[in-house]
C-alpha cells in the first residue's frame, strides 16, 4: 500500500521585518496507513511547523515550497496547490493540540461541537449526527456520553476535554491525525490511556498518526518509526528498535544519552 502522506523537499520561511528564519530547510518523509510515526527534535526544531504546513495553516507570510502529496481516493494531491483545504481539514486530516483549549469553544456544549464538526463535512440528520457523536464518545472512553454531552468544555478535567478534541479529530474517520504533544499537559495515568486510545486508533481505525512529542518513553512505547528533526534537517529516521539500540546520529544520541532509563519491553 502507498502513503498515505508524502512530503516531499518540505521548505518553509518566515520573513519578519527583514529578517528570514529557515523553519524547514527541504524535509522529506511519509506515513502509511494503520502507523504512528513519531516527529521528534528539541523545540524551535520544526515540529509544529511541519503539521501547520500539512494543513496549509501557517500565517500568510510564510514562504512554503515542496510537495505534500496526500492520498485522495487513490491518487495523490498536492495540498499546497489543492484550492479545497476545508474540504481535508477536520475530515481527511486533522490535529489534536496539546491544549484541548485550542479546539473547544467554551461556549458551546461537548456534544454540540462534536454534532458541528459531523455536519461541516455530512449531509445527515440532526438527529444521526447525534448519535454518531455519542458513539465517538464512547469510542473515545468518555464515561456518560449521552449526559457529558450537553456538558461545557469547562466541567471537565483536563484529560476528559482532550477526548473530546480527539473525538472531534476522529468523528469523520480521518486518514490521517497529526497530534501536536497531545498527552504534554495530562498527568502520566491520563496520559497512557490516551496514548491507549491513539494504538487503538491506529489498529481499528488504519489511521496514520503523526506523533509529535518530546518523551522518548512515549515514543518507545507506541511509535513504529521516528523521525529526528534538528534545526529544520532531519538527521534520522528509522523504525522505533533502530532508534534506540543503534542511534546513528550525534543529536539522537545525545537525545537518548539525556534520558535516564528507558522502558522498552
Ligand atoms: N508563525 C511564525 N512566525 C515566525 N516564525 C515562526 C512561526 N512559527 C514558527 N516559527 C519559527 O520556526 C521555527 C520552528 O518552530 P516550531 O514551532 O515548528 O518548533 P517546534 O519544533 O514545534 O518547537 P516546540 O518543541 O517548542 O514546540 C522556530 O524558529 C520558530 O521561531
Ligand atoms: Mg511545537
Amino acid at each position: 500500500m502507498e502513503p498515505v502522506l508524502k512530503v516531499e523537499n518540505l521548505k518553509v520561511s518566515f520573513t519578519l521585518e527583514e529578517q528570514t528564519i529557515q523553519a524547514l530547510k527541504g524535509i522529506s518523509f511519509h506515513v502509511n496507513s494503520g502507523e504512528i510515526v513519531a516527529l521528534v527534535g528539541e523545540s524551535g526544531s520544526g515540529k509544529s511547523v511541519t503539521c501547520y504546513s500539512i494543513l496549509k495553516l501557517l500565517p500568510k507570510y510564510a514562504h512554503i515550497e515542496g510537495k505534500i502529496l496526500f492520498r485522495l481516493e487513490n491518487s495523490y494531491v498536492d495540498l499546497l496547490s489543492f484550492k479545497k483545504m476545508q474540504k481535508i481539514r477536520g475530515n481527511y486530516i486533522s490535529m489534536v493540540f496539546q491544549e484541548p483549549s485550542a479546539v473547544l469553544n467554551p461556549l458551546l456544549r461537548i456534544g454540540e461541537q462534536i454534532v458541528e464538526t459531523i455536519l461541516a463535512h455530512k449531509d445527515i440528520s440532526l438527529e444521526k449526527a447525534k448519535k454518531i457523536a455519542v458513539e465517538v464518545m464512547k469510542k473515545v472512553k468518555i464515561p456518560e456520553p449521552e449526559r457529558r454531552f450537553y456538558q461545557y468544555p469547562h466541567e471537565l478535567s483536563g484529560g476528559l476535554k482532550q477526548r473530546v478534541a480527539i473525538a472531534i479529530a476522529i468523528v469523520n474517520n480521518p486518514k490521517v491525525l497529526l497530534a501536536d504533544e497531545p498527552t504534554t499537559a495530562l498527568d502520566v495515568t491520563v496520559s497512557t490511556q490516551i496514548l491507549n486510545l491513539f494504538l487503538e486508533l491506529k489498529r481499528d481505525l488504519n489511521i496514520g498518526i503523526l506523533l509529535i512529542t518530546h518523551d522518548l518513553g512515549i515514543v518507545a512505547e507506541v511509535a513504529d518509526r521516528v523521525i529526528v528533526l534538528y534545526k529544520g534537517e532531519i538527521v534520522e529516521e528509522a523504525d522505533v528498535f533502530q532508534i534506540f539500540d543503534n542511534p546513528s546520529h550525534p543529536y539522537t544520541k545525545k537525545l537518548l544519552s539525556s534520558r535516564p532509563v528507558l522502558k522498552l519491553d
